[in-house]
């Protein structure tokens, strides 16, 4: 990608941004408390939380399951669309970046609705399955990129018709379009199984970020 070009996606994204998701103090500090623990810039951009927030609030959102919190940016944009009684289970691996996102959660106010648990996504999926803990009306994927195929498996058992499932990192600067490492190749199964699957109404969304990417959105049929 060219100089111009990233400088104009770039540029599309903060117009887009600083029309539709202004400056917000809890997103802000969220962000900077990340950065100073030492937590990976990899969450979502402020347009694509937006994207998530809308989501979650047309479908009436009252139980979301996150997989992958990193620093809870993406979760704070998924819990305000919560409903007065809603809940938001978010699963993640490292027990740091689960302490830095229960701080930055409780910075914004909604400690009483978010849940963070510690573990590998894999055992603590399939203990909600056992535990029948879905439906779950929205669930965002966003953990480690391999493990996708099998998250979207364990999505649809915790989904309803109606549920979204919706997946990160989709296009990863257009290396799912020729991909040359296994993160790739399991975004692009991902990608095909959501196309090919029945039970689900699909589509990859690029977005605009430092490089394109994408949200993967699928709507379980009923
Ligand atoms: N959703 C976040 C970004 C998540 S980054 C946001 O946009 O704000 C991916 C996160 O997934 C990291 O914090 C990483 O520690 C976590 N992760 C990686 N492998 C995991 C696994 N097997 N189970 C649970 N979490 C995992
Ligand atoms: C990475 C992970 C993400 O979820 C993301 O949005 C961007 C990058 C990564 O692991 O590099
Ligand atoms: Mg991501």
């Amino acid at each position: 990608m060219s100089e111009d070009t990233r400088d104009l996606l770039r540029r599309v994204d903060d117009y887009v941004g600083g029309l539709f998701a202004p400056p917000d103090p809890a997103l802000e500090d969220a962000l900077r408390r990340s950065r100073e623990a030492g937590l990976p810039e990899i969450n979502v951009s402020a347009t694509e939380g937006k994207l998530l927030l809308m989501l979650a609030e047309m479908v009436g959102a009252r139980r979301i399951l996150e997989i992958g919190t990193l620093g809870g940016y993406s979760a704070i944009h998924l819990a305000r669309a919560l409903s007065e009684n809603g809940a938001l289970i978010s699963l993640e691996l490292d027990e740091r970046h689960a302490a830095v996102a229960r701080e930055n959660v409780a910075g914004a106010g909604l400690e009483s609705k978010v849940e963070v648990r510690v573990g590998d996504a894999r055992e603590l999926l399939a203990g909600m399955v056992e535990d029948g803990e879905g439906p779950f009306d929205v669930v965002f994927i966003d953990a480690d990129k391999g493990g996708y195929p099998e998250y979207l498996g364990w999505a649809l058992r915790l989904s309803r018709p109606g549920s979204l499932i919706l997946g990160d990192n989709a296009i990863r600067g257009g290396s799912v379009l020729d991909p040359g490492d296994e993160s790739s190749r399991a975004i692009r199964e991902f990608n095909e199984k959501l196309a090919r699957d029945p039970r689900l109404s699909s589509l990859v969304l690029p977005l605009i970020r430092e490089r394109i990417d994408g949200l993967a959105i699928a709507r379980v049929r009923a």
